[in-house]
């Protein structure tokens, strides 16, 4: 008894939801449209359109969409929902106008990325309160905008390798900006209105936003010069004049360097390339935590009532995981004591035997000199510049030395800088080298421009009433200035 059926069963494919049929003939894109403002019958029209096309067209969000496409939908709504969906890396999602879309089905291929095709944004409302000076924003070590600020700071980095000055502060404070925004900026409409931010800079974030990277900065990258001039920078005691004179000599690499029998190098390069490899590291908290144990007994065993702070990156709230150095500041709670204090903490670490270097500079604080107006003038109080040995025994259990894999000897070199004033000028010393750079540049560009008066690492100056502003704190500071007090962890400019 042979069966046959009886009924044919006839699927359906609705066509909408189901895998297409037709081929894909661009693998490299895979369409994603937002049903949203769109409504479910266009969607549905438009996908199978595409698909006879040749393109992908997934109905579910997935890490294989690569072009999110959307008509009439706020930029700003858009990305929380993309952000909350799941997805592995947002970021590396085109978000698109329906603009992009219809392109592309008229050309019967995915069209190039142009700015237009970019979902509309609205304006930041919070846009006209940024302002142009470092020291009236608030920011912390969370940068939203890496992949913008990483590229401008390069171009930085690559004008003062020009010596174009201009340039390369108008890339560095177009970065400090962006540093100090609370979220990402996804399209060229949200930073409209935002000072600081010049044609150039907006030409390189308009490659970031469409393309994902920056040829400006991939040619700069890619130059000899430029590389030349990093790596030899990169050495301690090298700056740019040295480094210019070493390239323009034929020389490339570190190693060509050490092999010039003509290059005489001076005491401080020298360490420079014997600790490379250590002080190109990364100094942790921890290190840092450890070195300032170790600073303080020093001092304390020399002074009982001597003082010392963390500056710099490090300084106890600023936040940085990380550093290039750690920066000390050390005062005596009485004026003059502080003389004589910081070459007995520099001959007791040599005792100790962990001085691998020492440049000492006596102080010419002259006082009847006013804050002098050039930022990038060294302050005149007494300091050093230090290589410690920090031992892996030195180390608190929460944190072990910075070191290559595999590296067996149990101690590394540190870059330390150790700052010494008298007390009354603690205040100022302080707030300058607590940084960061750019925060203290703005702060002195607010002083001179706003308020008519000059401020430097040793003091205040009120030009109008032509006298000197006393101030035993970071926040007597601030109030002179008519400035709120902005923290140490919200200077990351
Ligand atoms: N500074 C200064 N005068 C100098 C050197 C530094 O006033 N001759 C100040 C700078 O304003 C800087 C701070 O001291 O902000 C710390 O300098 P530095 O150690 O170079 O920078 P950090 O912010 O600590 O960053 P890093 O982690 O790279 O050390
Ligand atoms: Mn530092
Ligand atoms: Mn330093």
């Amino acid at each position: 008894n042979f069966f046959w059926p009886r009924f044919i069963i006839i699927i359906i494919f609705s066509g909408d939801r189901s895998a297409s049929i037709e081929e894909v003939k661009f693998n490299e894109v895979t369409v994603y449209l937002v049903e949203r403002k769109m409504g479910s019958s266009r969607r549905s029209f438009l996908t199978s359109l595409a698909r006879s096309k040749g393109f992908r067209v997934e109905y579910a969000l997935s890490d294989e969409v690569t072009h999110v496409v959307a008509e009439d939908n706020q930029a700003g709504a858009l990305w929380a929902w993309l952000r909350g969906s799941g997805l592995r890396d947002v970021s590396r999602l085109q978000v698109l106008d329906i603009s992009w879309f219809t392109d592309s089905m008229r050309e019967g291929r995915p069209v190039t990325v142009e700015t237009r095709h970019l979902t509309e944004c609205s304006p930041p409302t919070a846009a006209a309160s940024v302002s142009q000076y470092a020291c009236l924003r608030r920011t912390t070590t969370e940068n939203h905008n890496k992949i913008f600020t990483d590229v401008l700071e390069e171009l930085a980095e690559n004008s003062e390798f020009n010596e174009s000055k201009g340039p390369c502060l108008a890339f560095r404070r177009a970065a400090s900006v962006l540093k100090s925004l609370p979220s990402a900026v996804h399209c060229l409409g949200a930073i409209q209105g935002l000072p600081c931010l010049g044609e150039h800079t907006k030409a390189v974030m308009e490659e970031i936003l469409i393309f994902g990277r920056s040829f400006k900065v991939e040619e700069v990258q890619s130059d000899e010069r430029y590389q030349a001039l990093k790596l030899f920078t990169s050495v301690f005691g090298v700056g740019p004049k040295t480094a210019e004179k070493w390239y323009r000599r034929g020389l490339r690499s570190l190693k060509e360097i050490l092999a010039e029998p003509n290059i005489q190098l001076n005491r401080m390069q020298r360490a420079g390339f014997l600790y490379y490899r250590d002080i190109s590291k990364a100094v942790s908290k921890a290190e840092a935590k450890a070195l300032r144990s170790i600073i303080e007994e020093t001092a304390h065993w020399i002074a009982p009532d001597s003082i010392l702070a963390l500056t710099g990156g490090f300084r106890s709230h600023r936040g940085k995981e990380y550093g290039h150095d750690v920066d000390f500041l050390l005062t005596m709670p009485e004026m003059g004591k502080e003389e004589g204090l910081l070459l007995r903490v520099i001959d007791r670490l040599r005792d100790q035997g962990i001085l691998l270097y020492c440049e000492h500079q006596g102080s010419t604080v002259d006082m009847s000199k006013l804050p002098s107006r050039r930022f990038e003038a060294m302050d005149h109080f007494e300091k050093c510049f230090l290589i410690l040995r920090l031992e892996e025994g030195q180390m608190e259990r929460d944190g072990g030395l910075q070191k290559d894999p595999g590296e067996s000897r149990g101690w590394r070199a540190v870059r330390v800088d150790l700052v010494a004033t008298p007390v009354d000028r603690y205040a100022f010393a302080l707030l300058g080298w607590t940084g960061s750079r750019q925060f203290e540049r703005d702060l002195r560009r607010f002083a001179r421009k706003e308020r008519g008066m000059c401020l430097d690492n040793h003091a205040l100056y009120d030009k109008t009433k032509k006298l000197f502003l006393p101030a035993t704190s970071e926040e007597d500071i601030f109030a002179h200035l008519g400035l709120e007090y902005v923290e140490p962890w919200q200077r990351n400019a």
